[in-house]
């Protein structure tokens, strides 16, 4: 009981800090900077893609060892469409990944390099549609945890 407590304590806390990372991301390729800080861009993806597999391994051992019993959840279609929308919003975050490696190994290279405004318009709207996945997960996650 208590183990399931603290798991579902840590399943919170990491999405609260992912959806937190992922907001900081789209203030900081906002227009209204003077210049994106591509450091701290690269740090707060670290923590989203760090905090994305915890999530994973929380949501597992709940599904594993929580008190409803793993068939609950593995039986419920709803479940699958979590994990489906869980694996999609994570396909979707490869973009913005693969471009802030690009723009901060370009930044190694010339120490005034900020990316093209096309490139950061790509990453946002990545990022939206995120939101939009991260708008189903709470709702699909109350559904399944209710059994519907
Ligand atoms: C960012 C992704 C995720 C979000 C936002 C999220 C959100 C939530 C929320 C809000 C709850 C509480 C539901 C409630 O009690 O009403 C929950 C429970 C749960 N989640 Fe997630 N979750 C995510 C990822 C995952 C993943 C990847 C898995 C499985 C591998 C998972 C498995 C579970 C389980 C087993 C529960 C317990 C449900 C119950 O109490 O019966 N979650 N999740």
């Amino acid at each position: 009981m208590i183990a399931d407590f603290i798991l579902a304590w840590m399943h919170h806390l990491c999405f609260l800090g992912m959806a937190a990372a992922l907001a900081m991301q789209w203030t900081l390729l906002g227009p209204s900077r003077p210049a994106i800080p591509l450091a701290l861009l690269g740090k707060t993806d670290a923590w989203y893609g760090s905090l994305a597999m915890l999530i994973l391994a929380i949501g597992a051992a709940r599904v594993a060892w929580g008190p409803k019993g793993a068939a609950f959840y593995l039986d419920n279609p709803v479940f699958w469409a979590k994990i489906a929308v869980f694996l999609a919003v994570g396909a979707i975050s490869a973009l913005p990944t693969i471009n802030y490696l690009r723009w901060r190994q370009q930044a190694r290279h010339n120490a005034d390099f900020q990316p093209a405004a096309d490139d950061v318009n790509k990453v946002r709207k990545a990022i939206r549609l995120q939101f939009l996945g991260w708008l189903a997960l709470p709702i699909l996650a109350a559904a399944m945890a209710r059994g519907v």
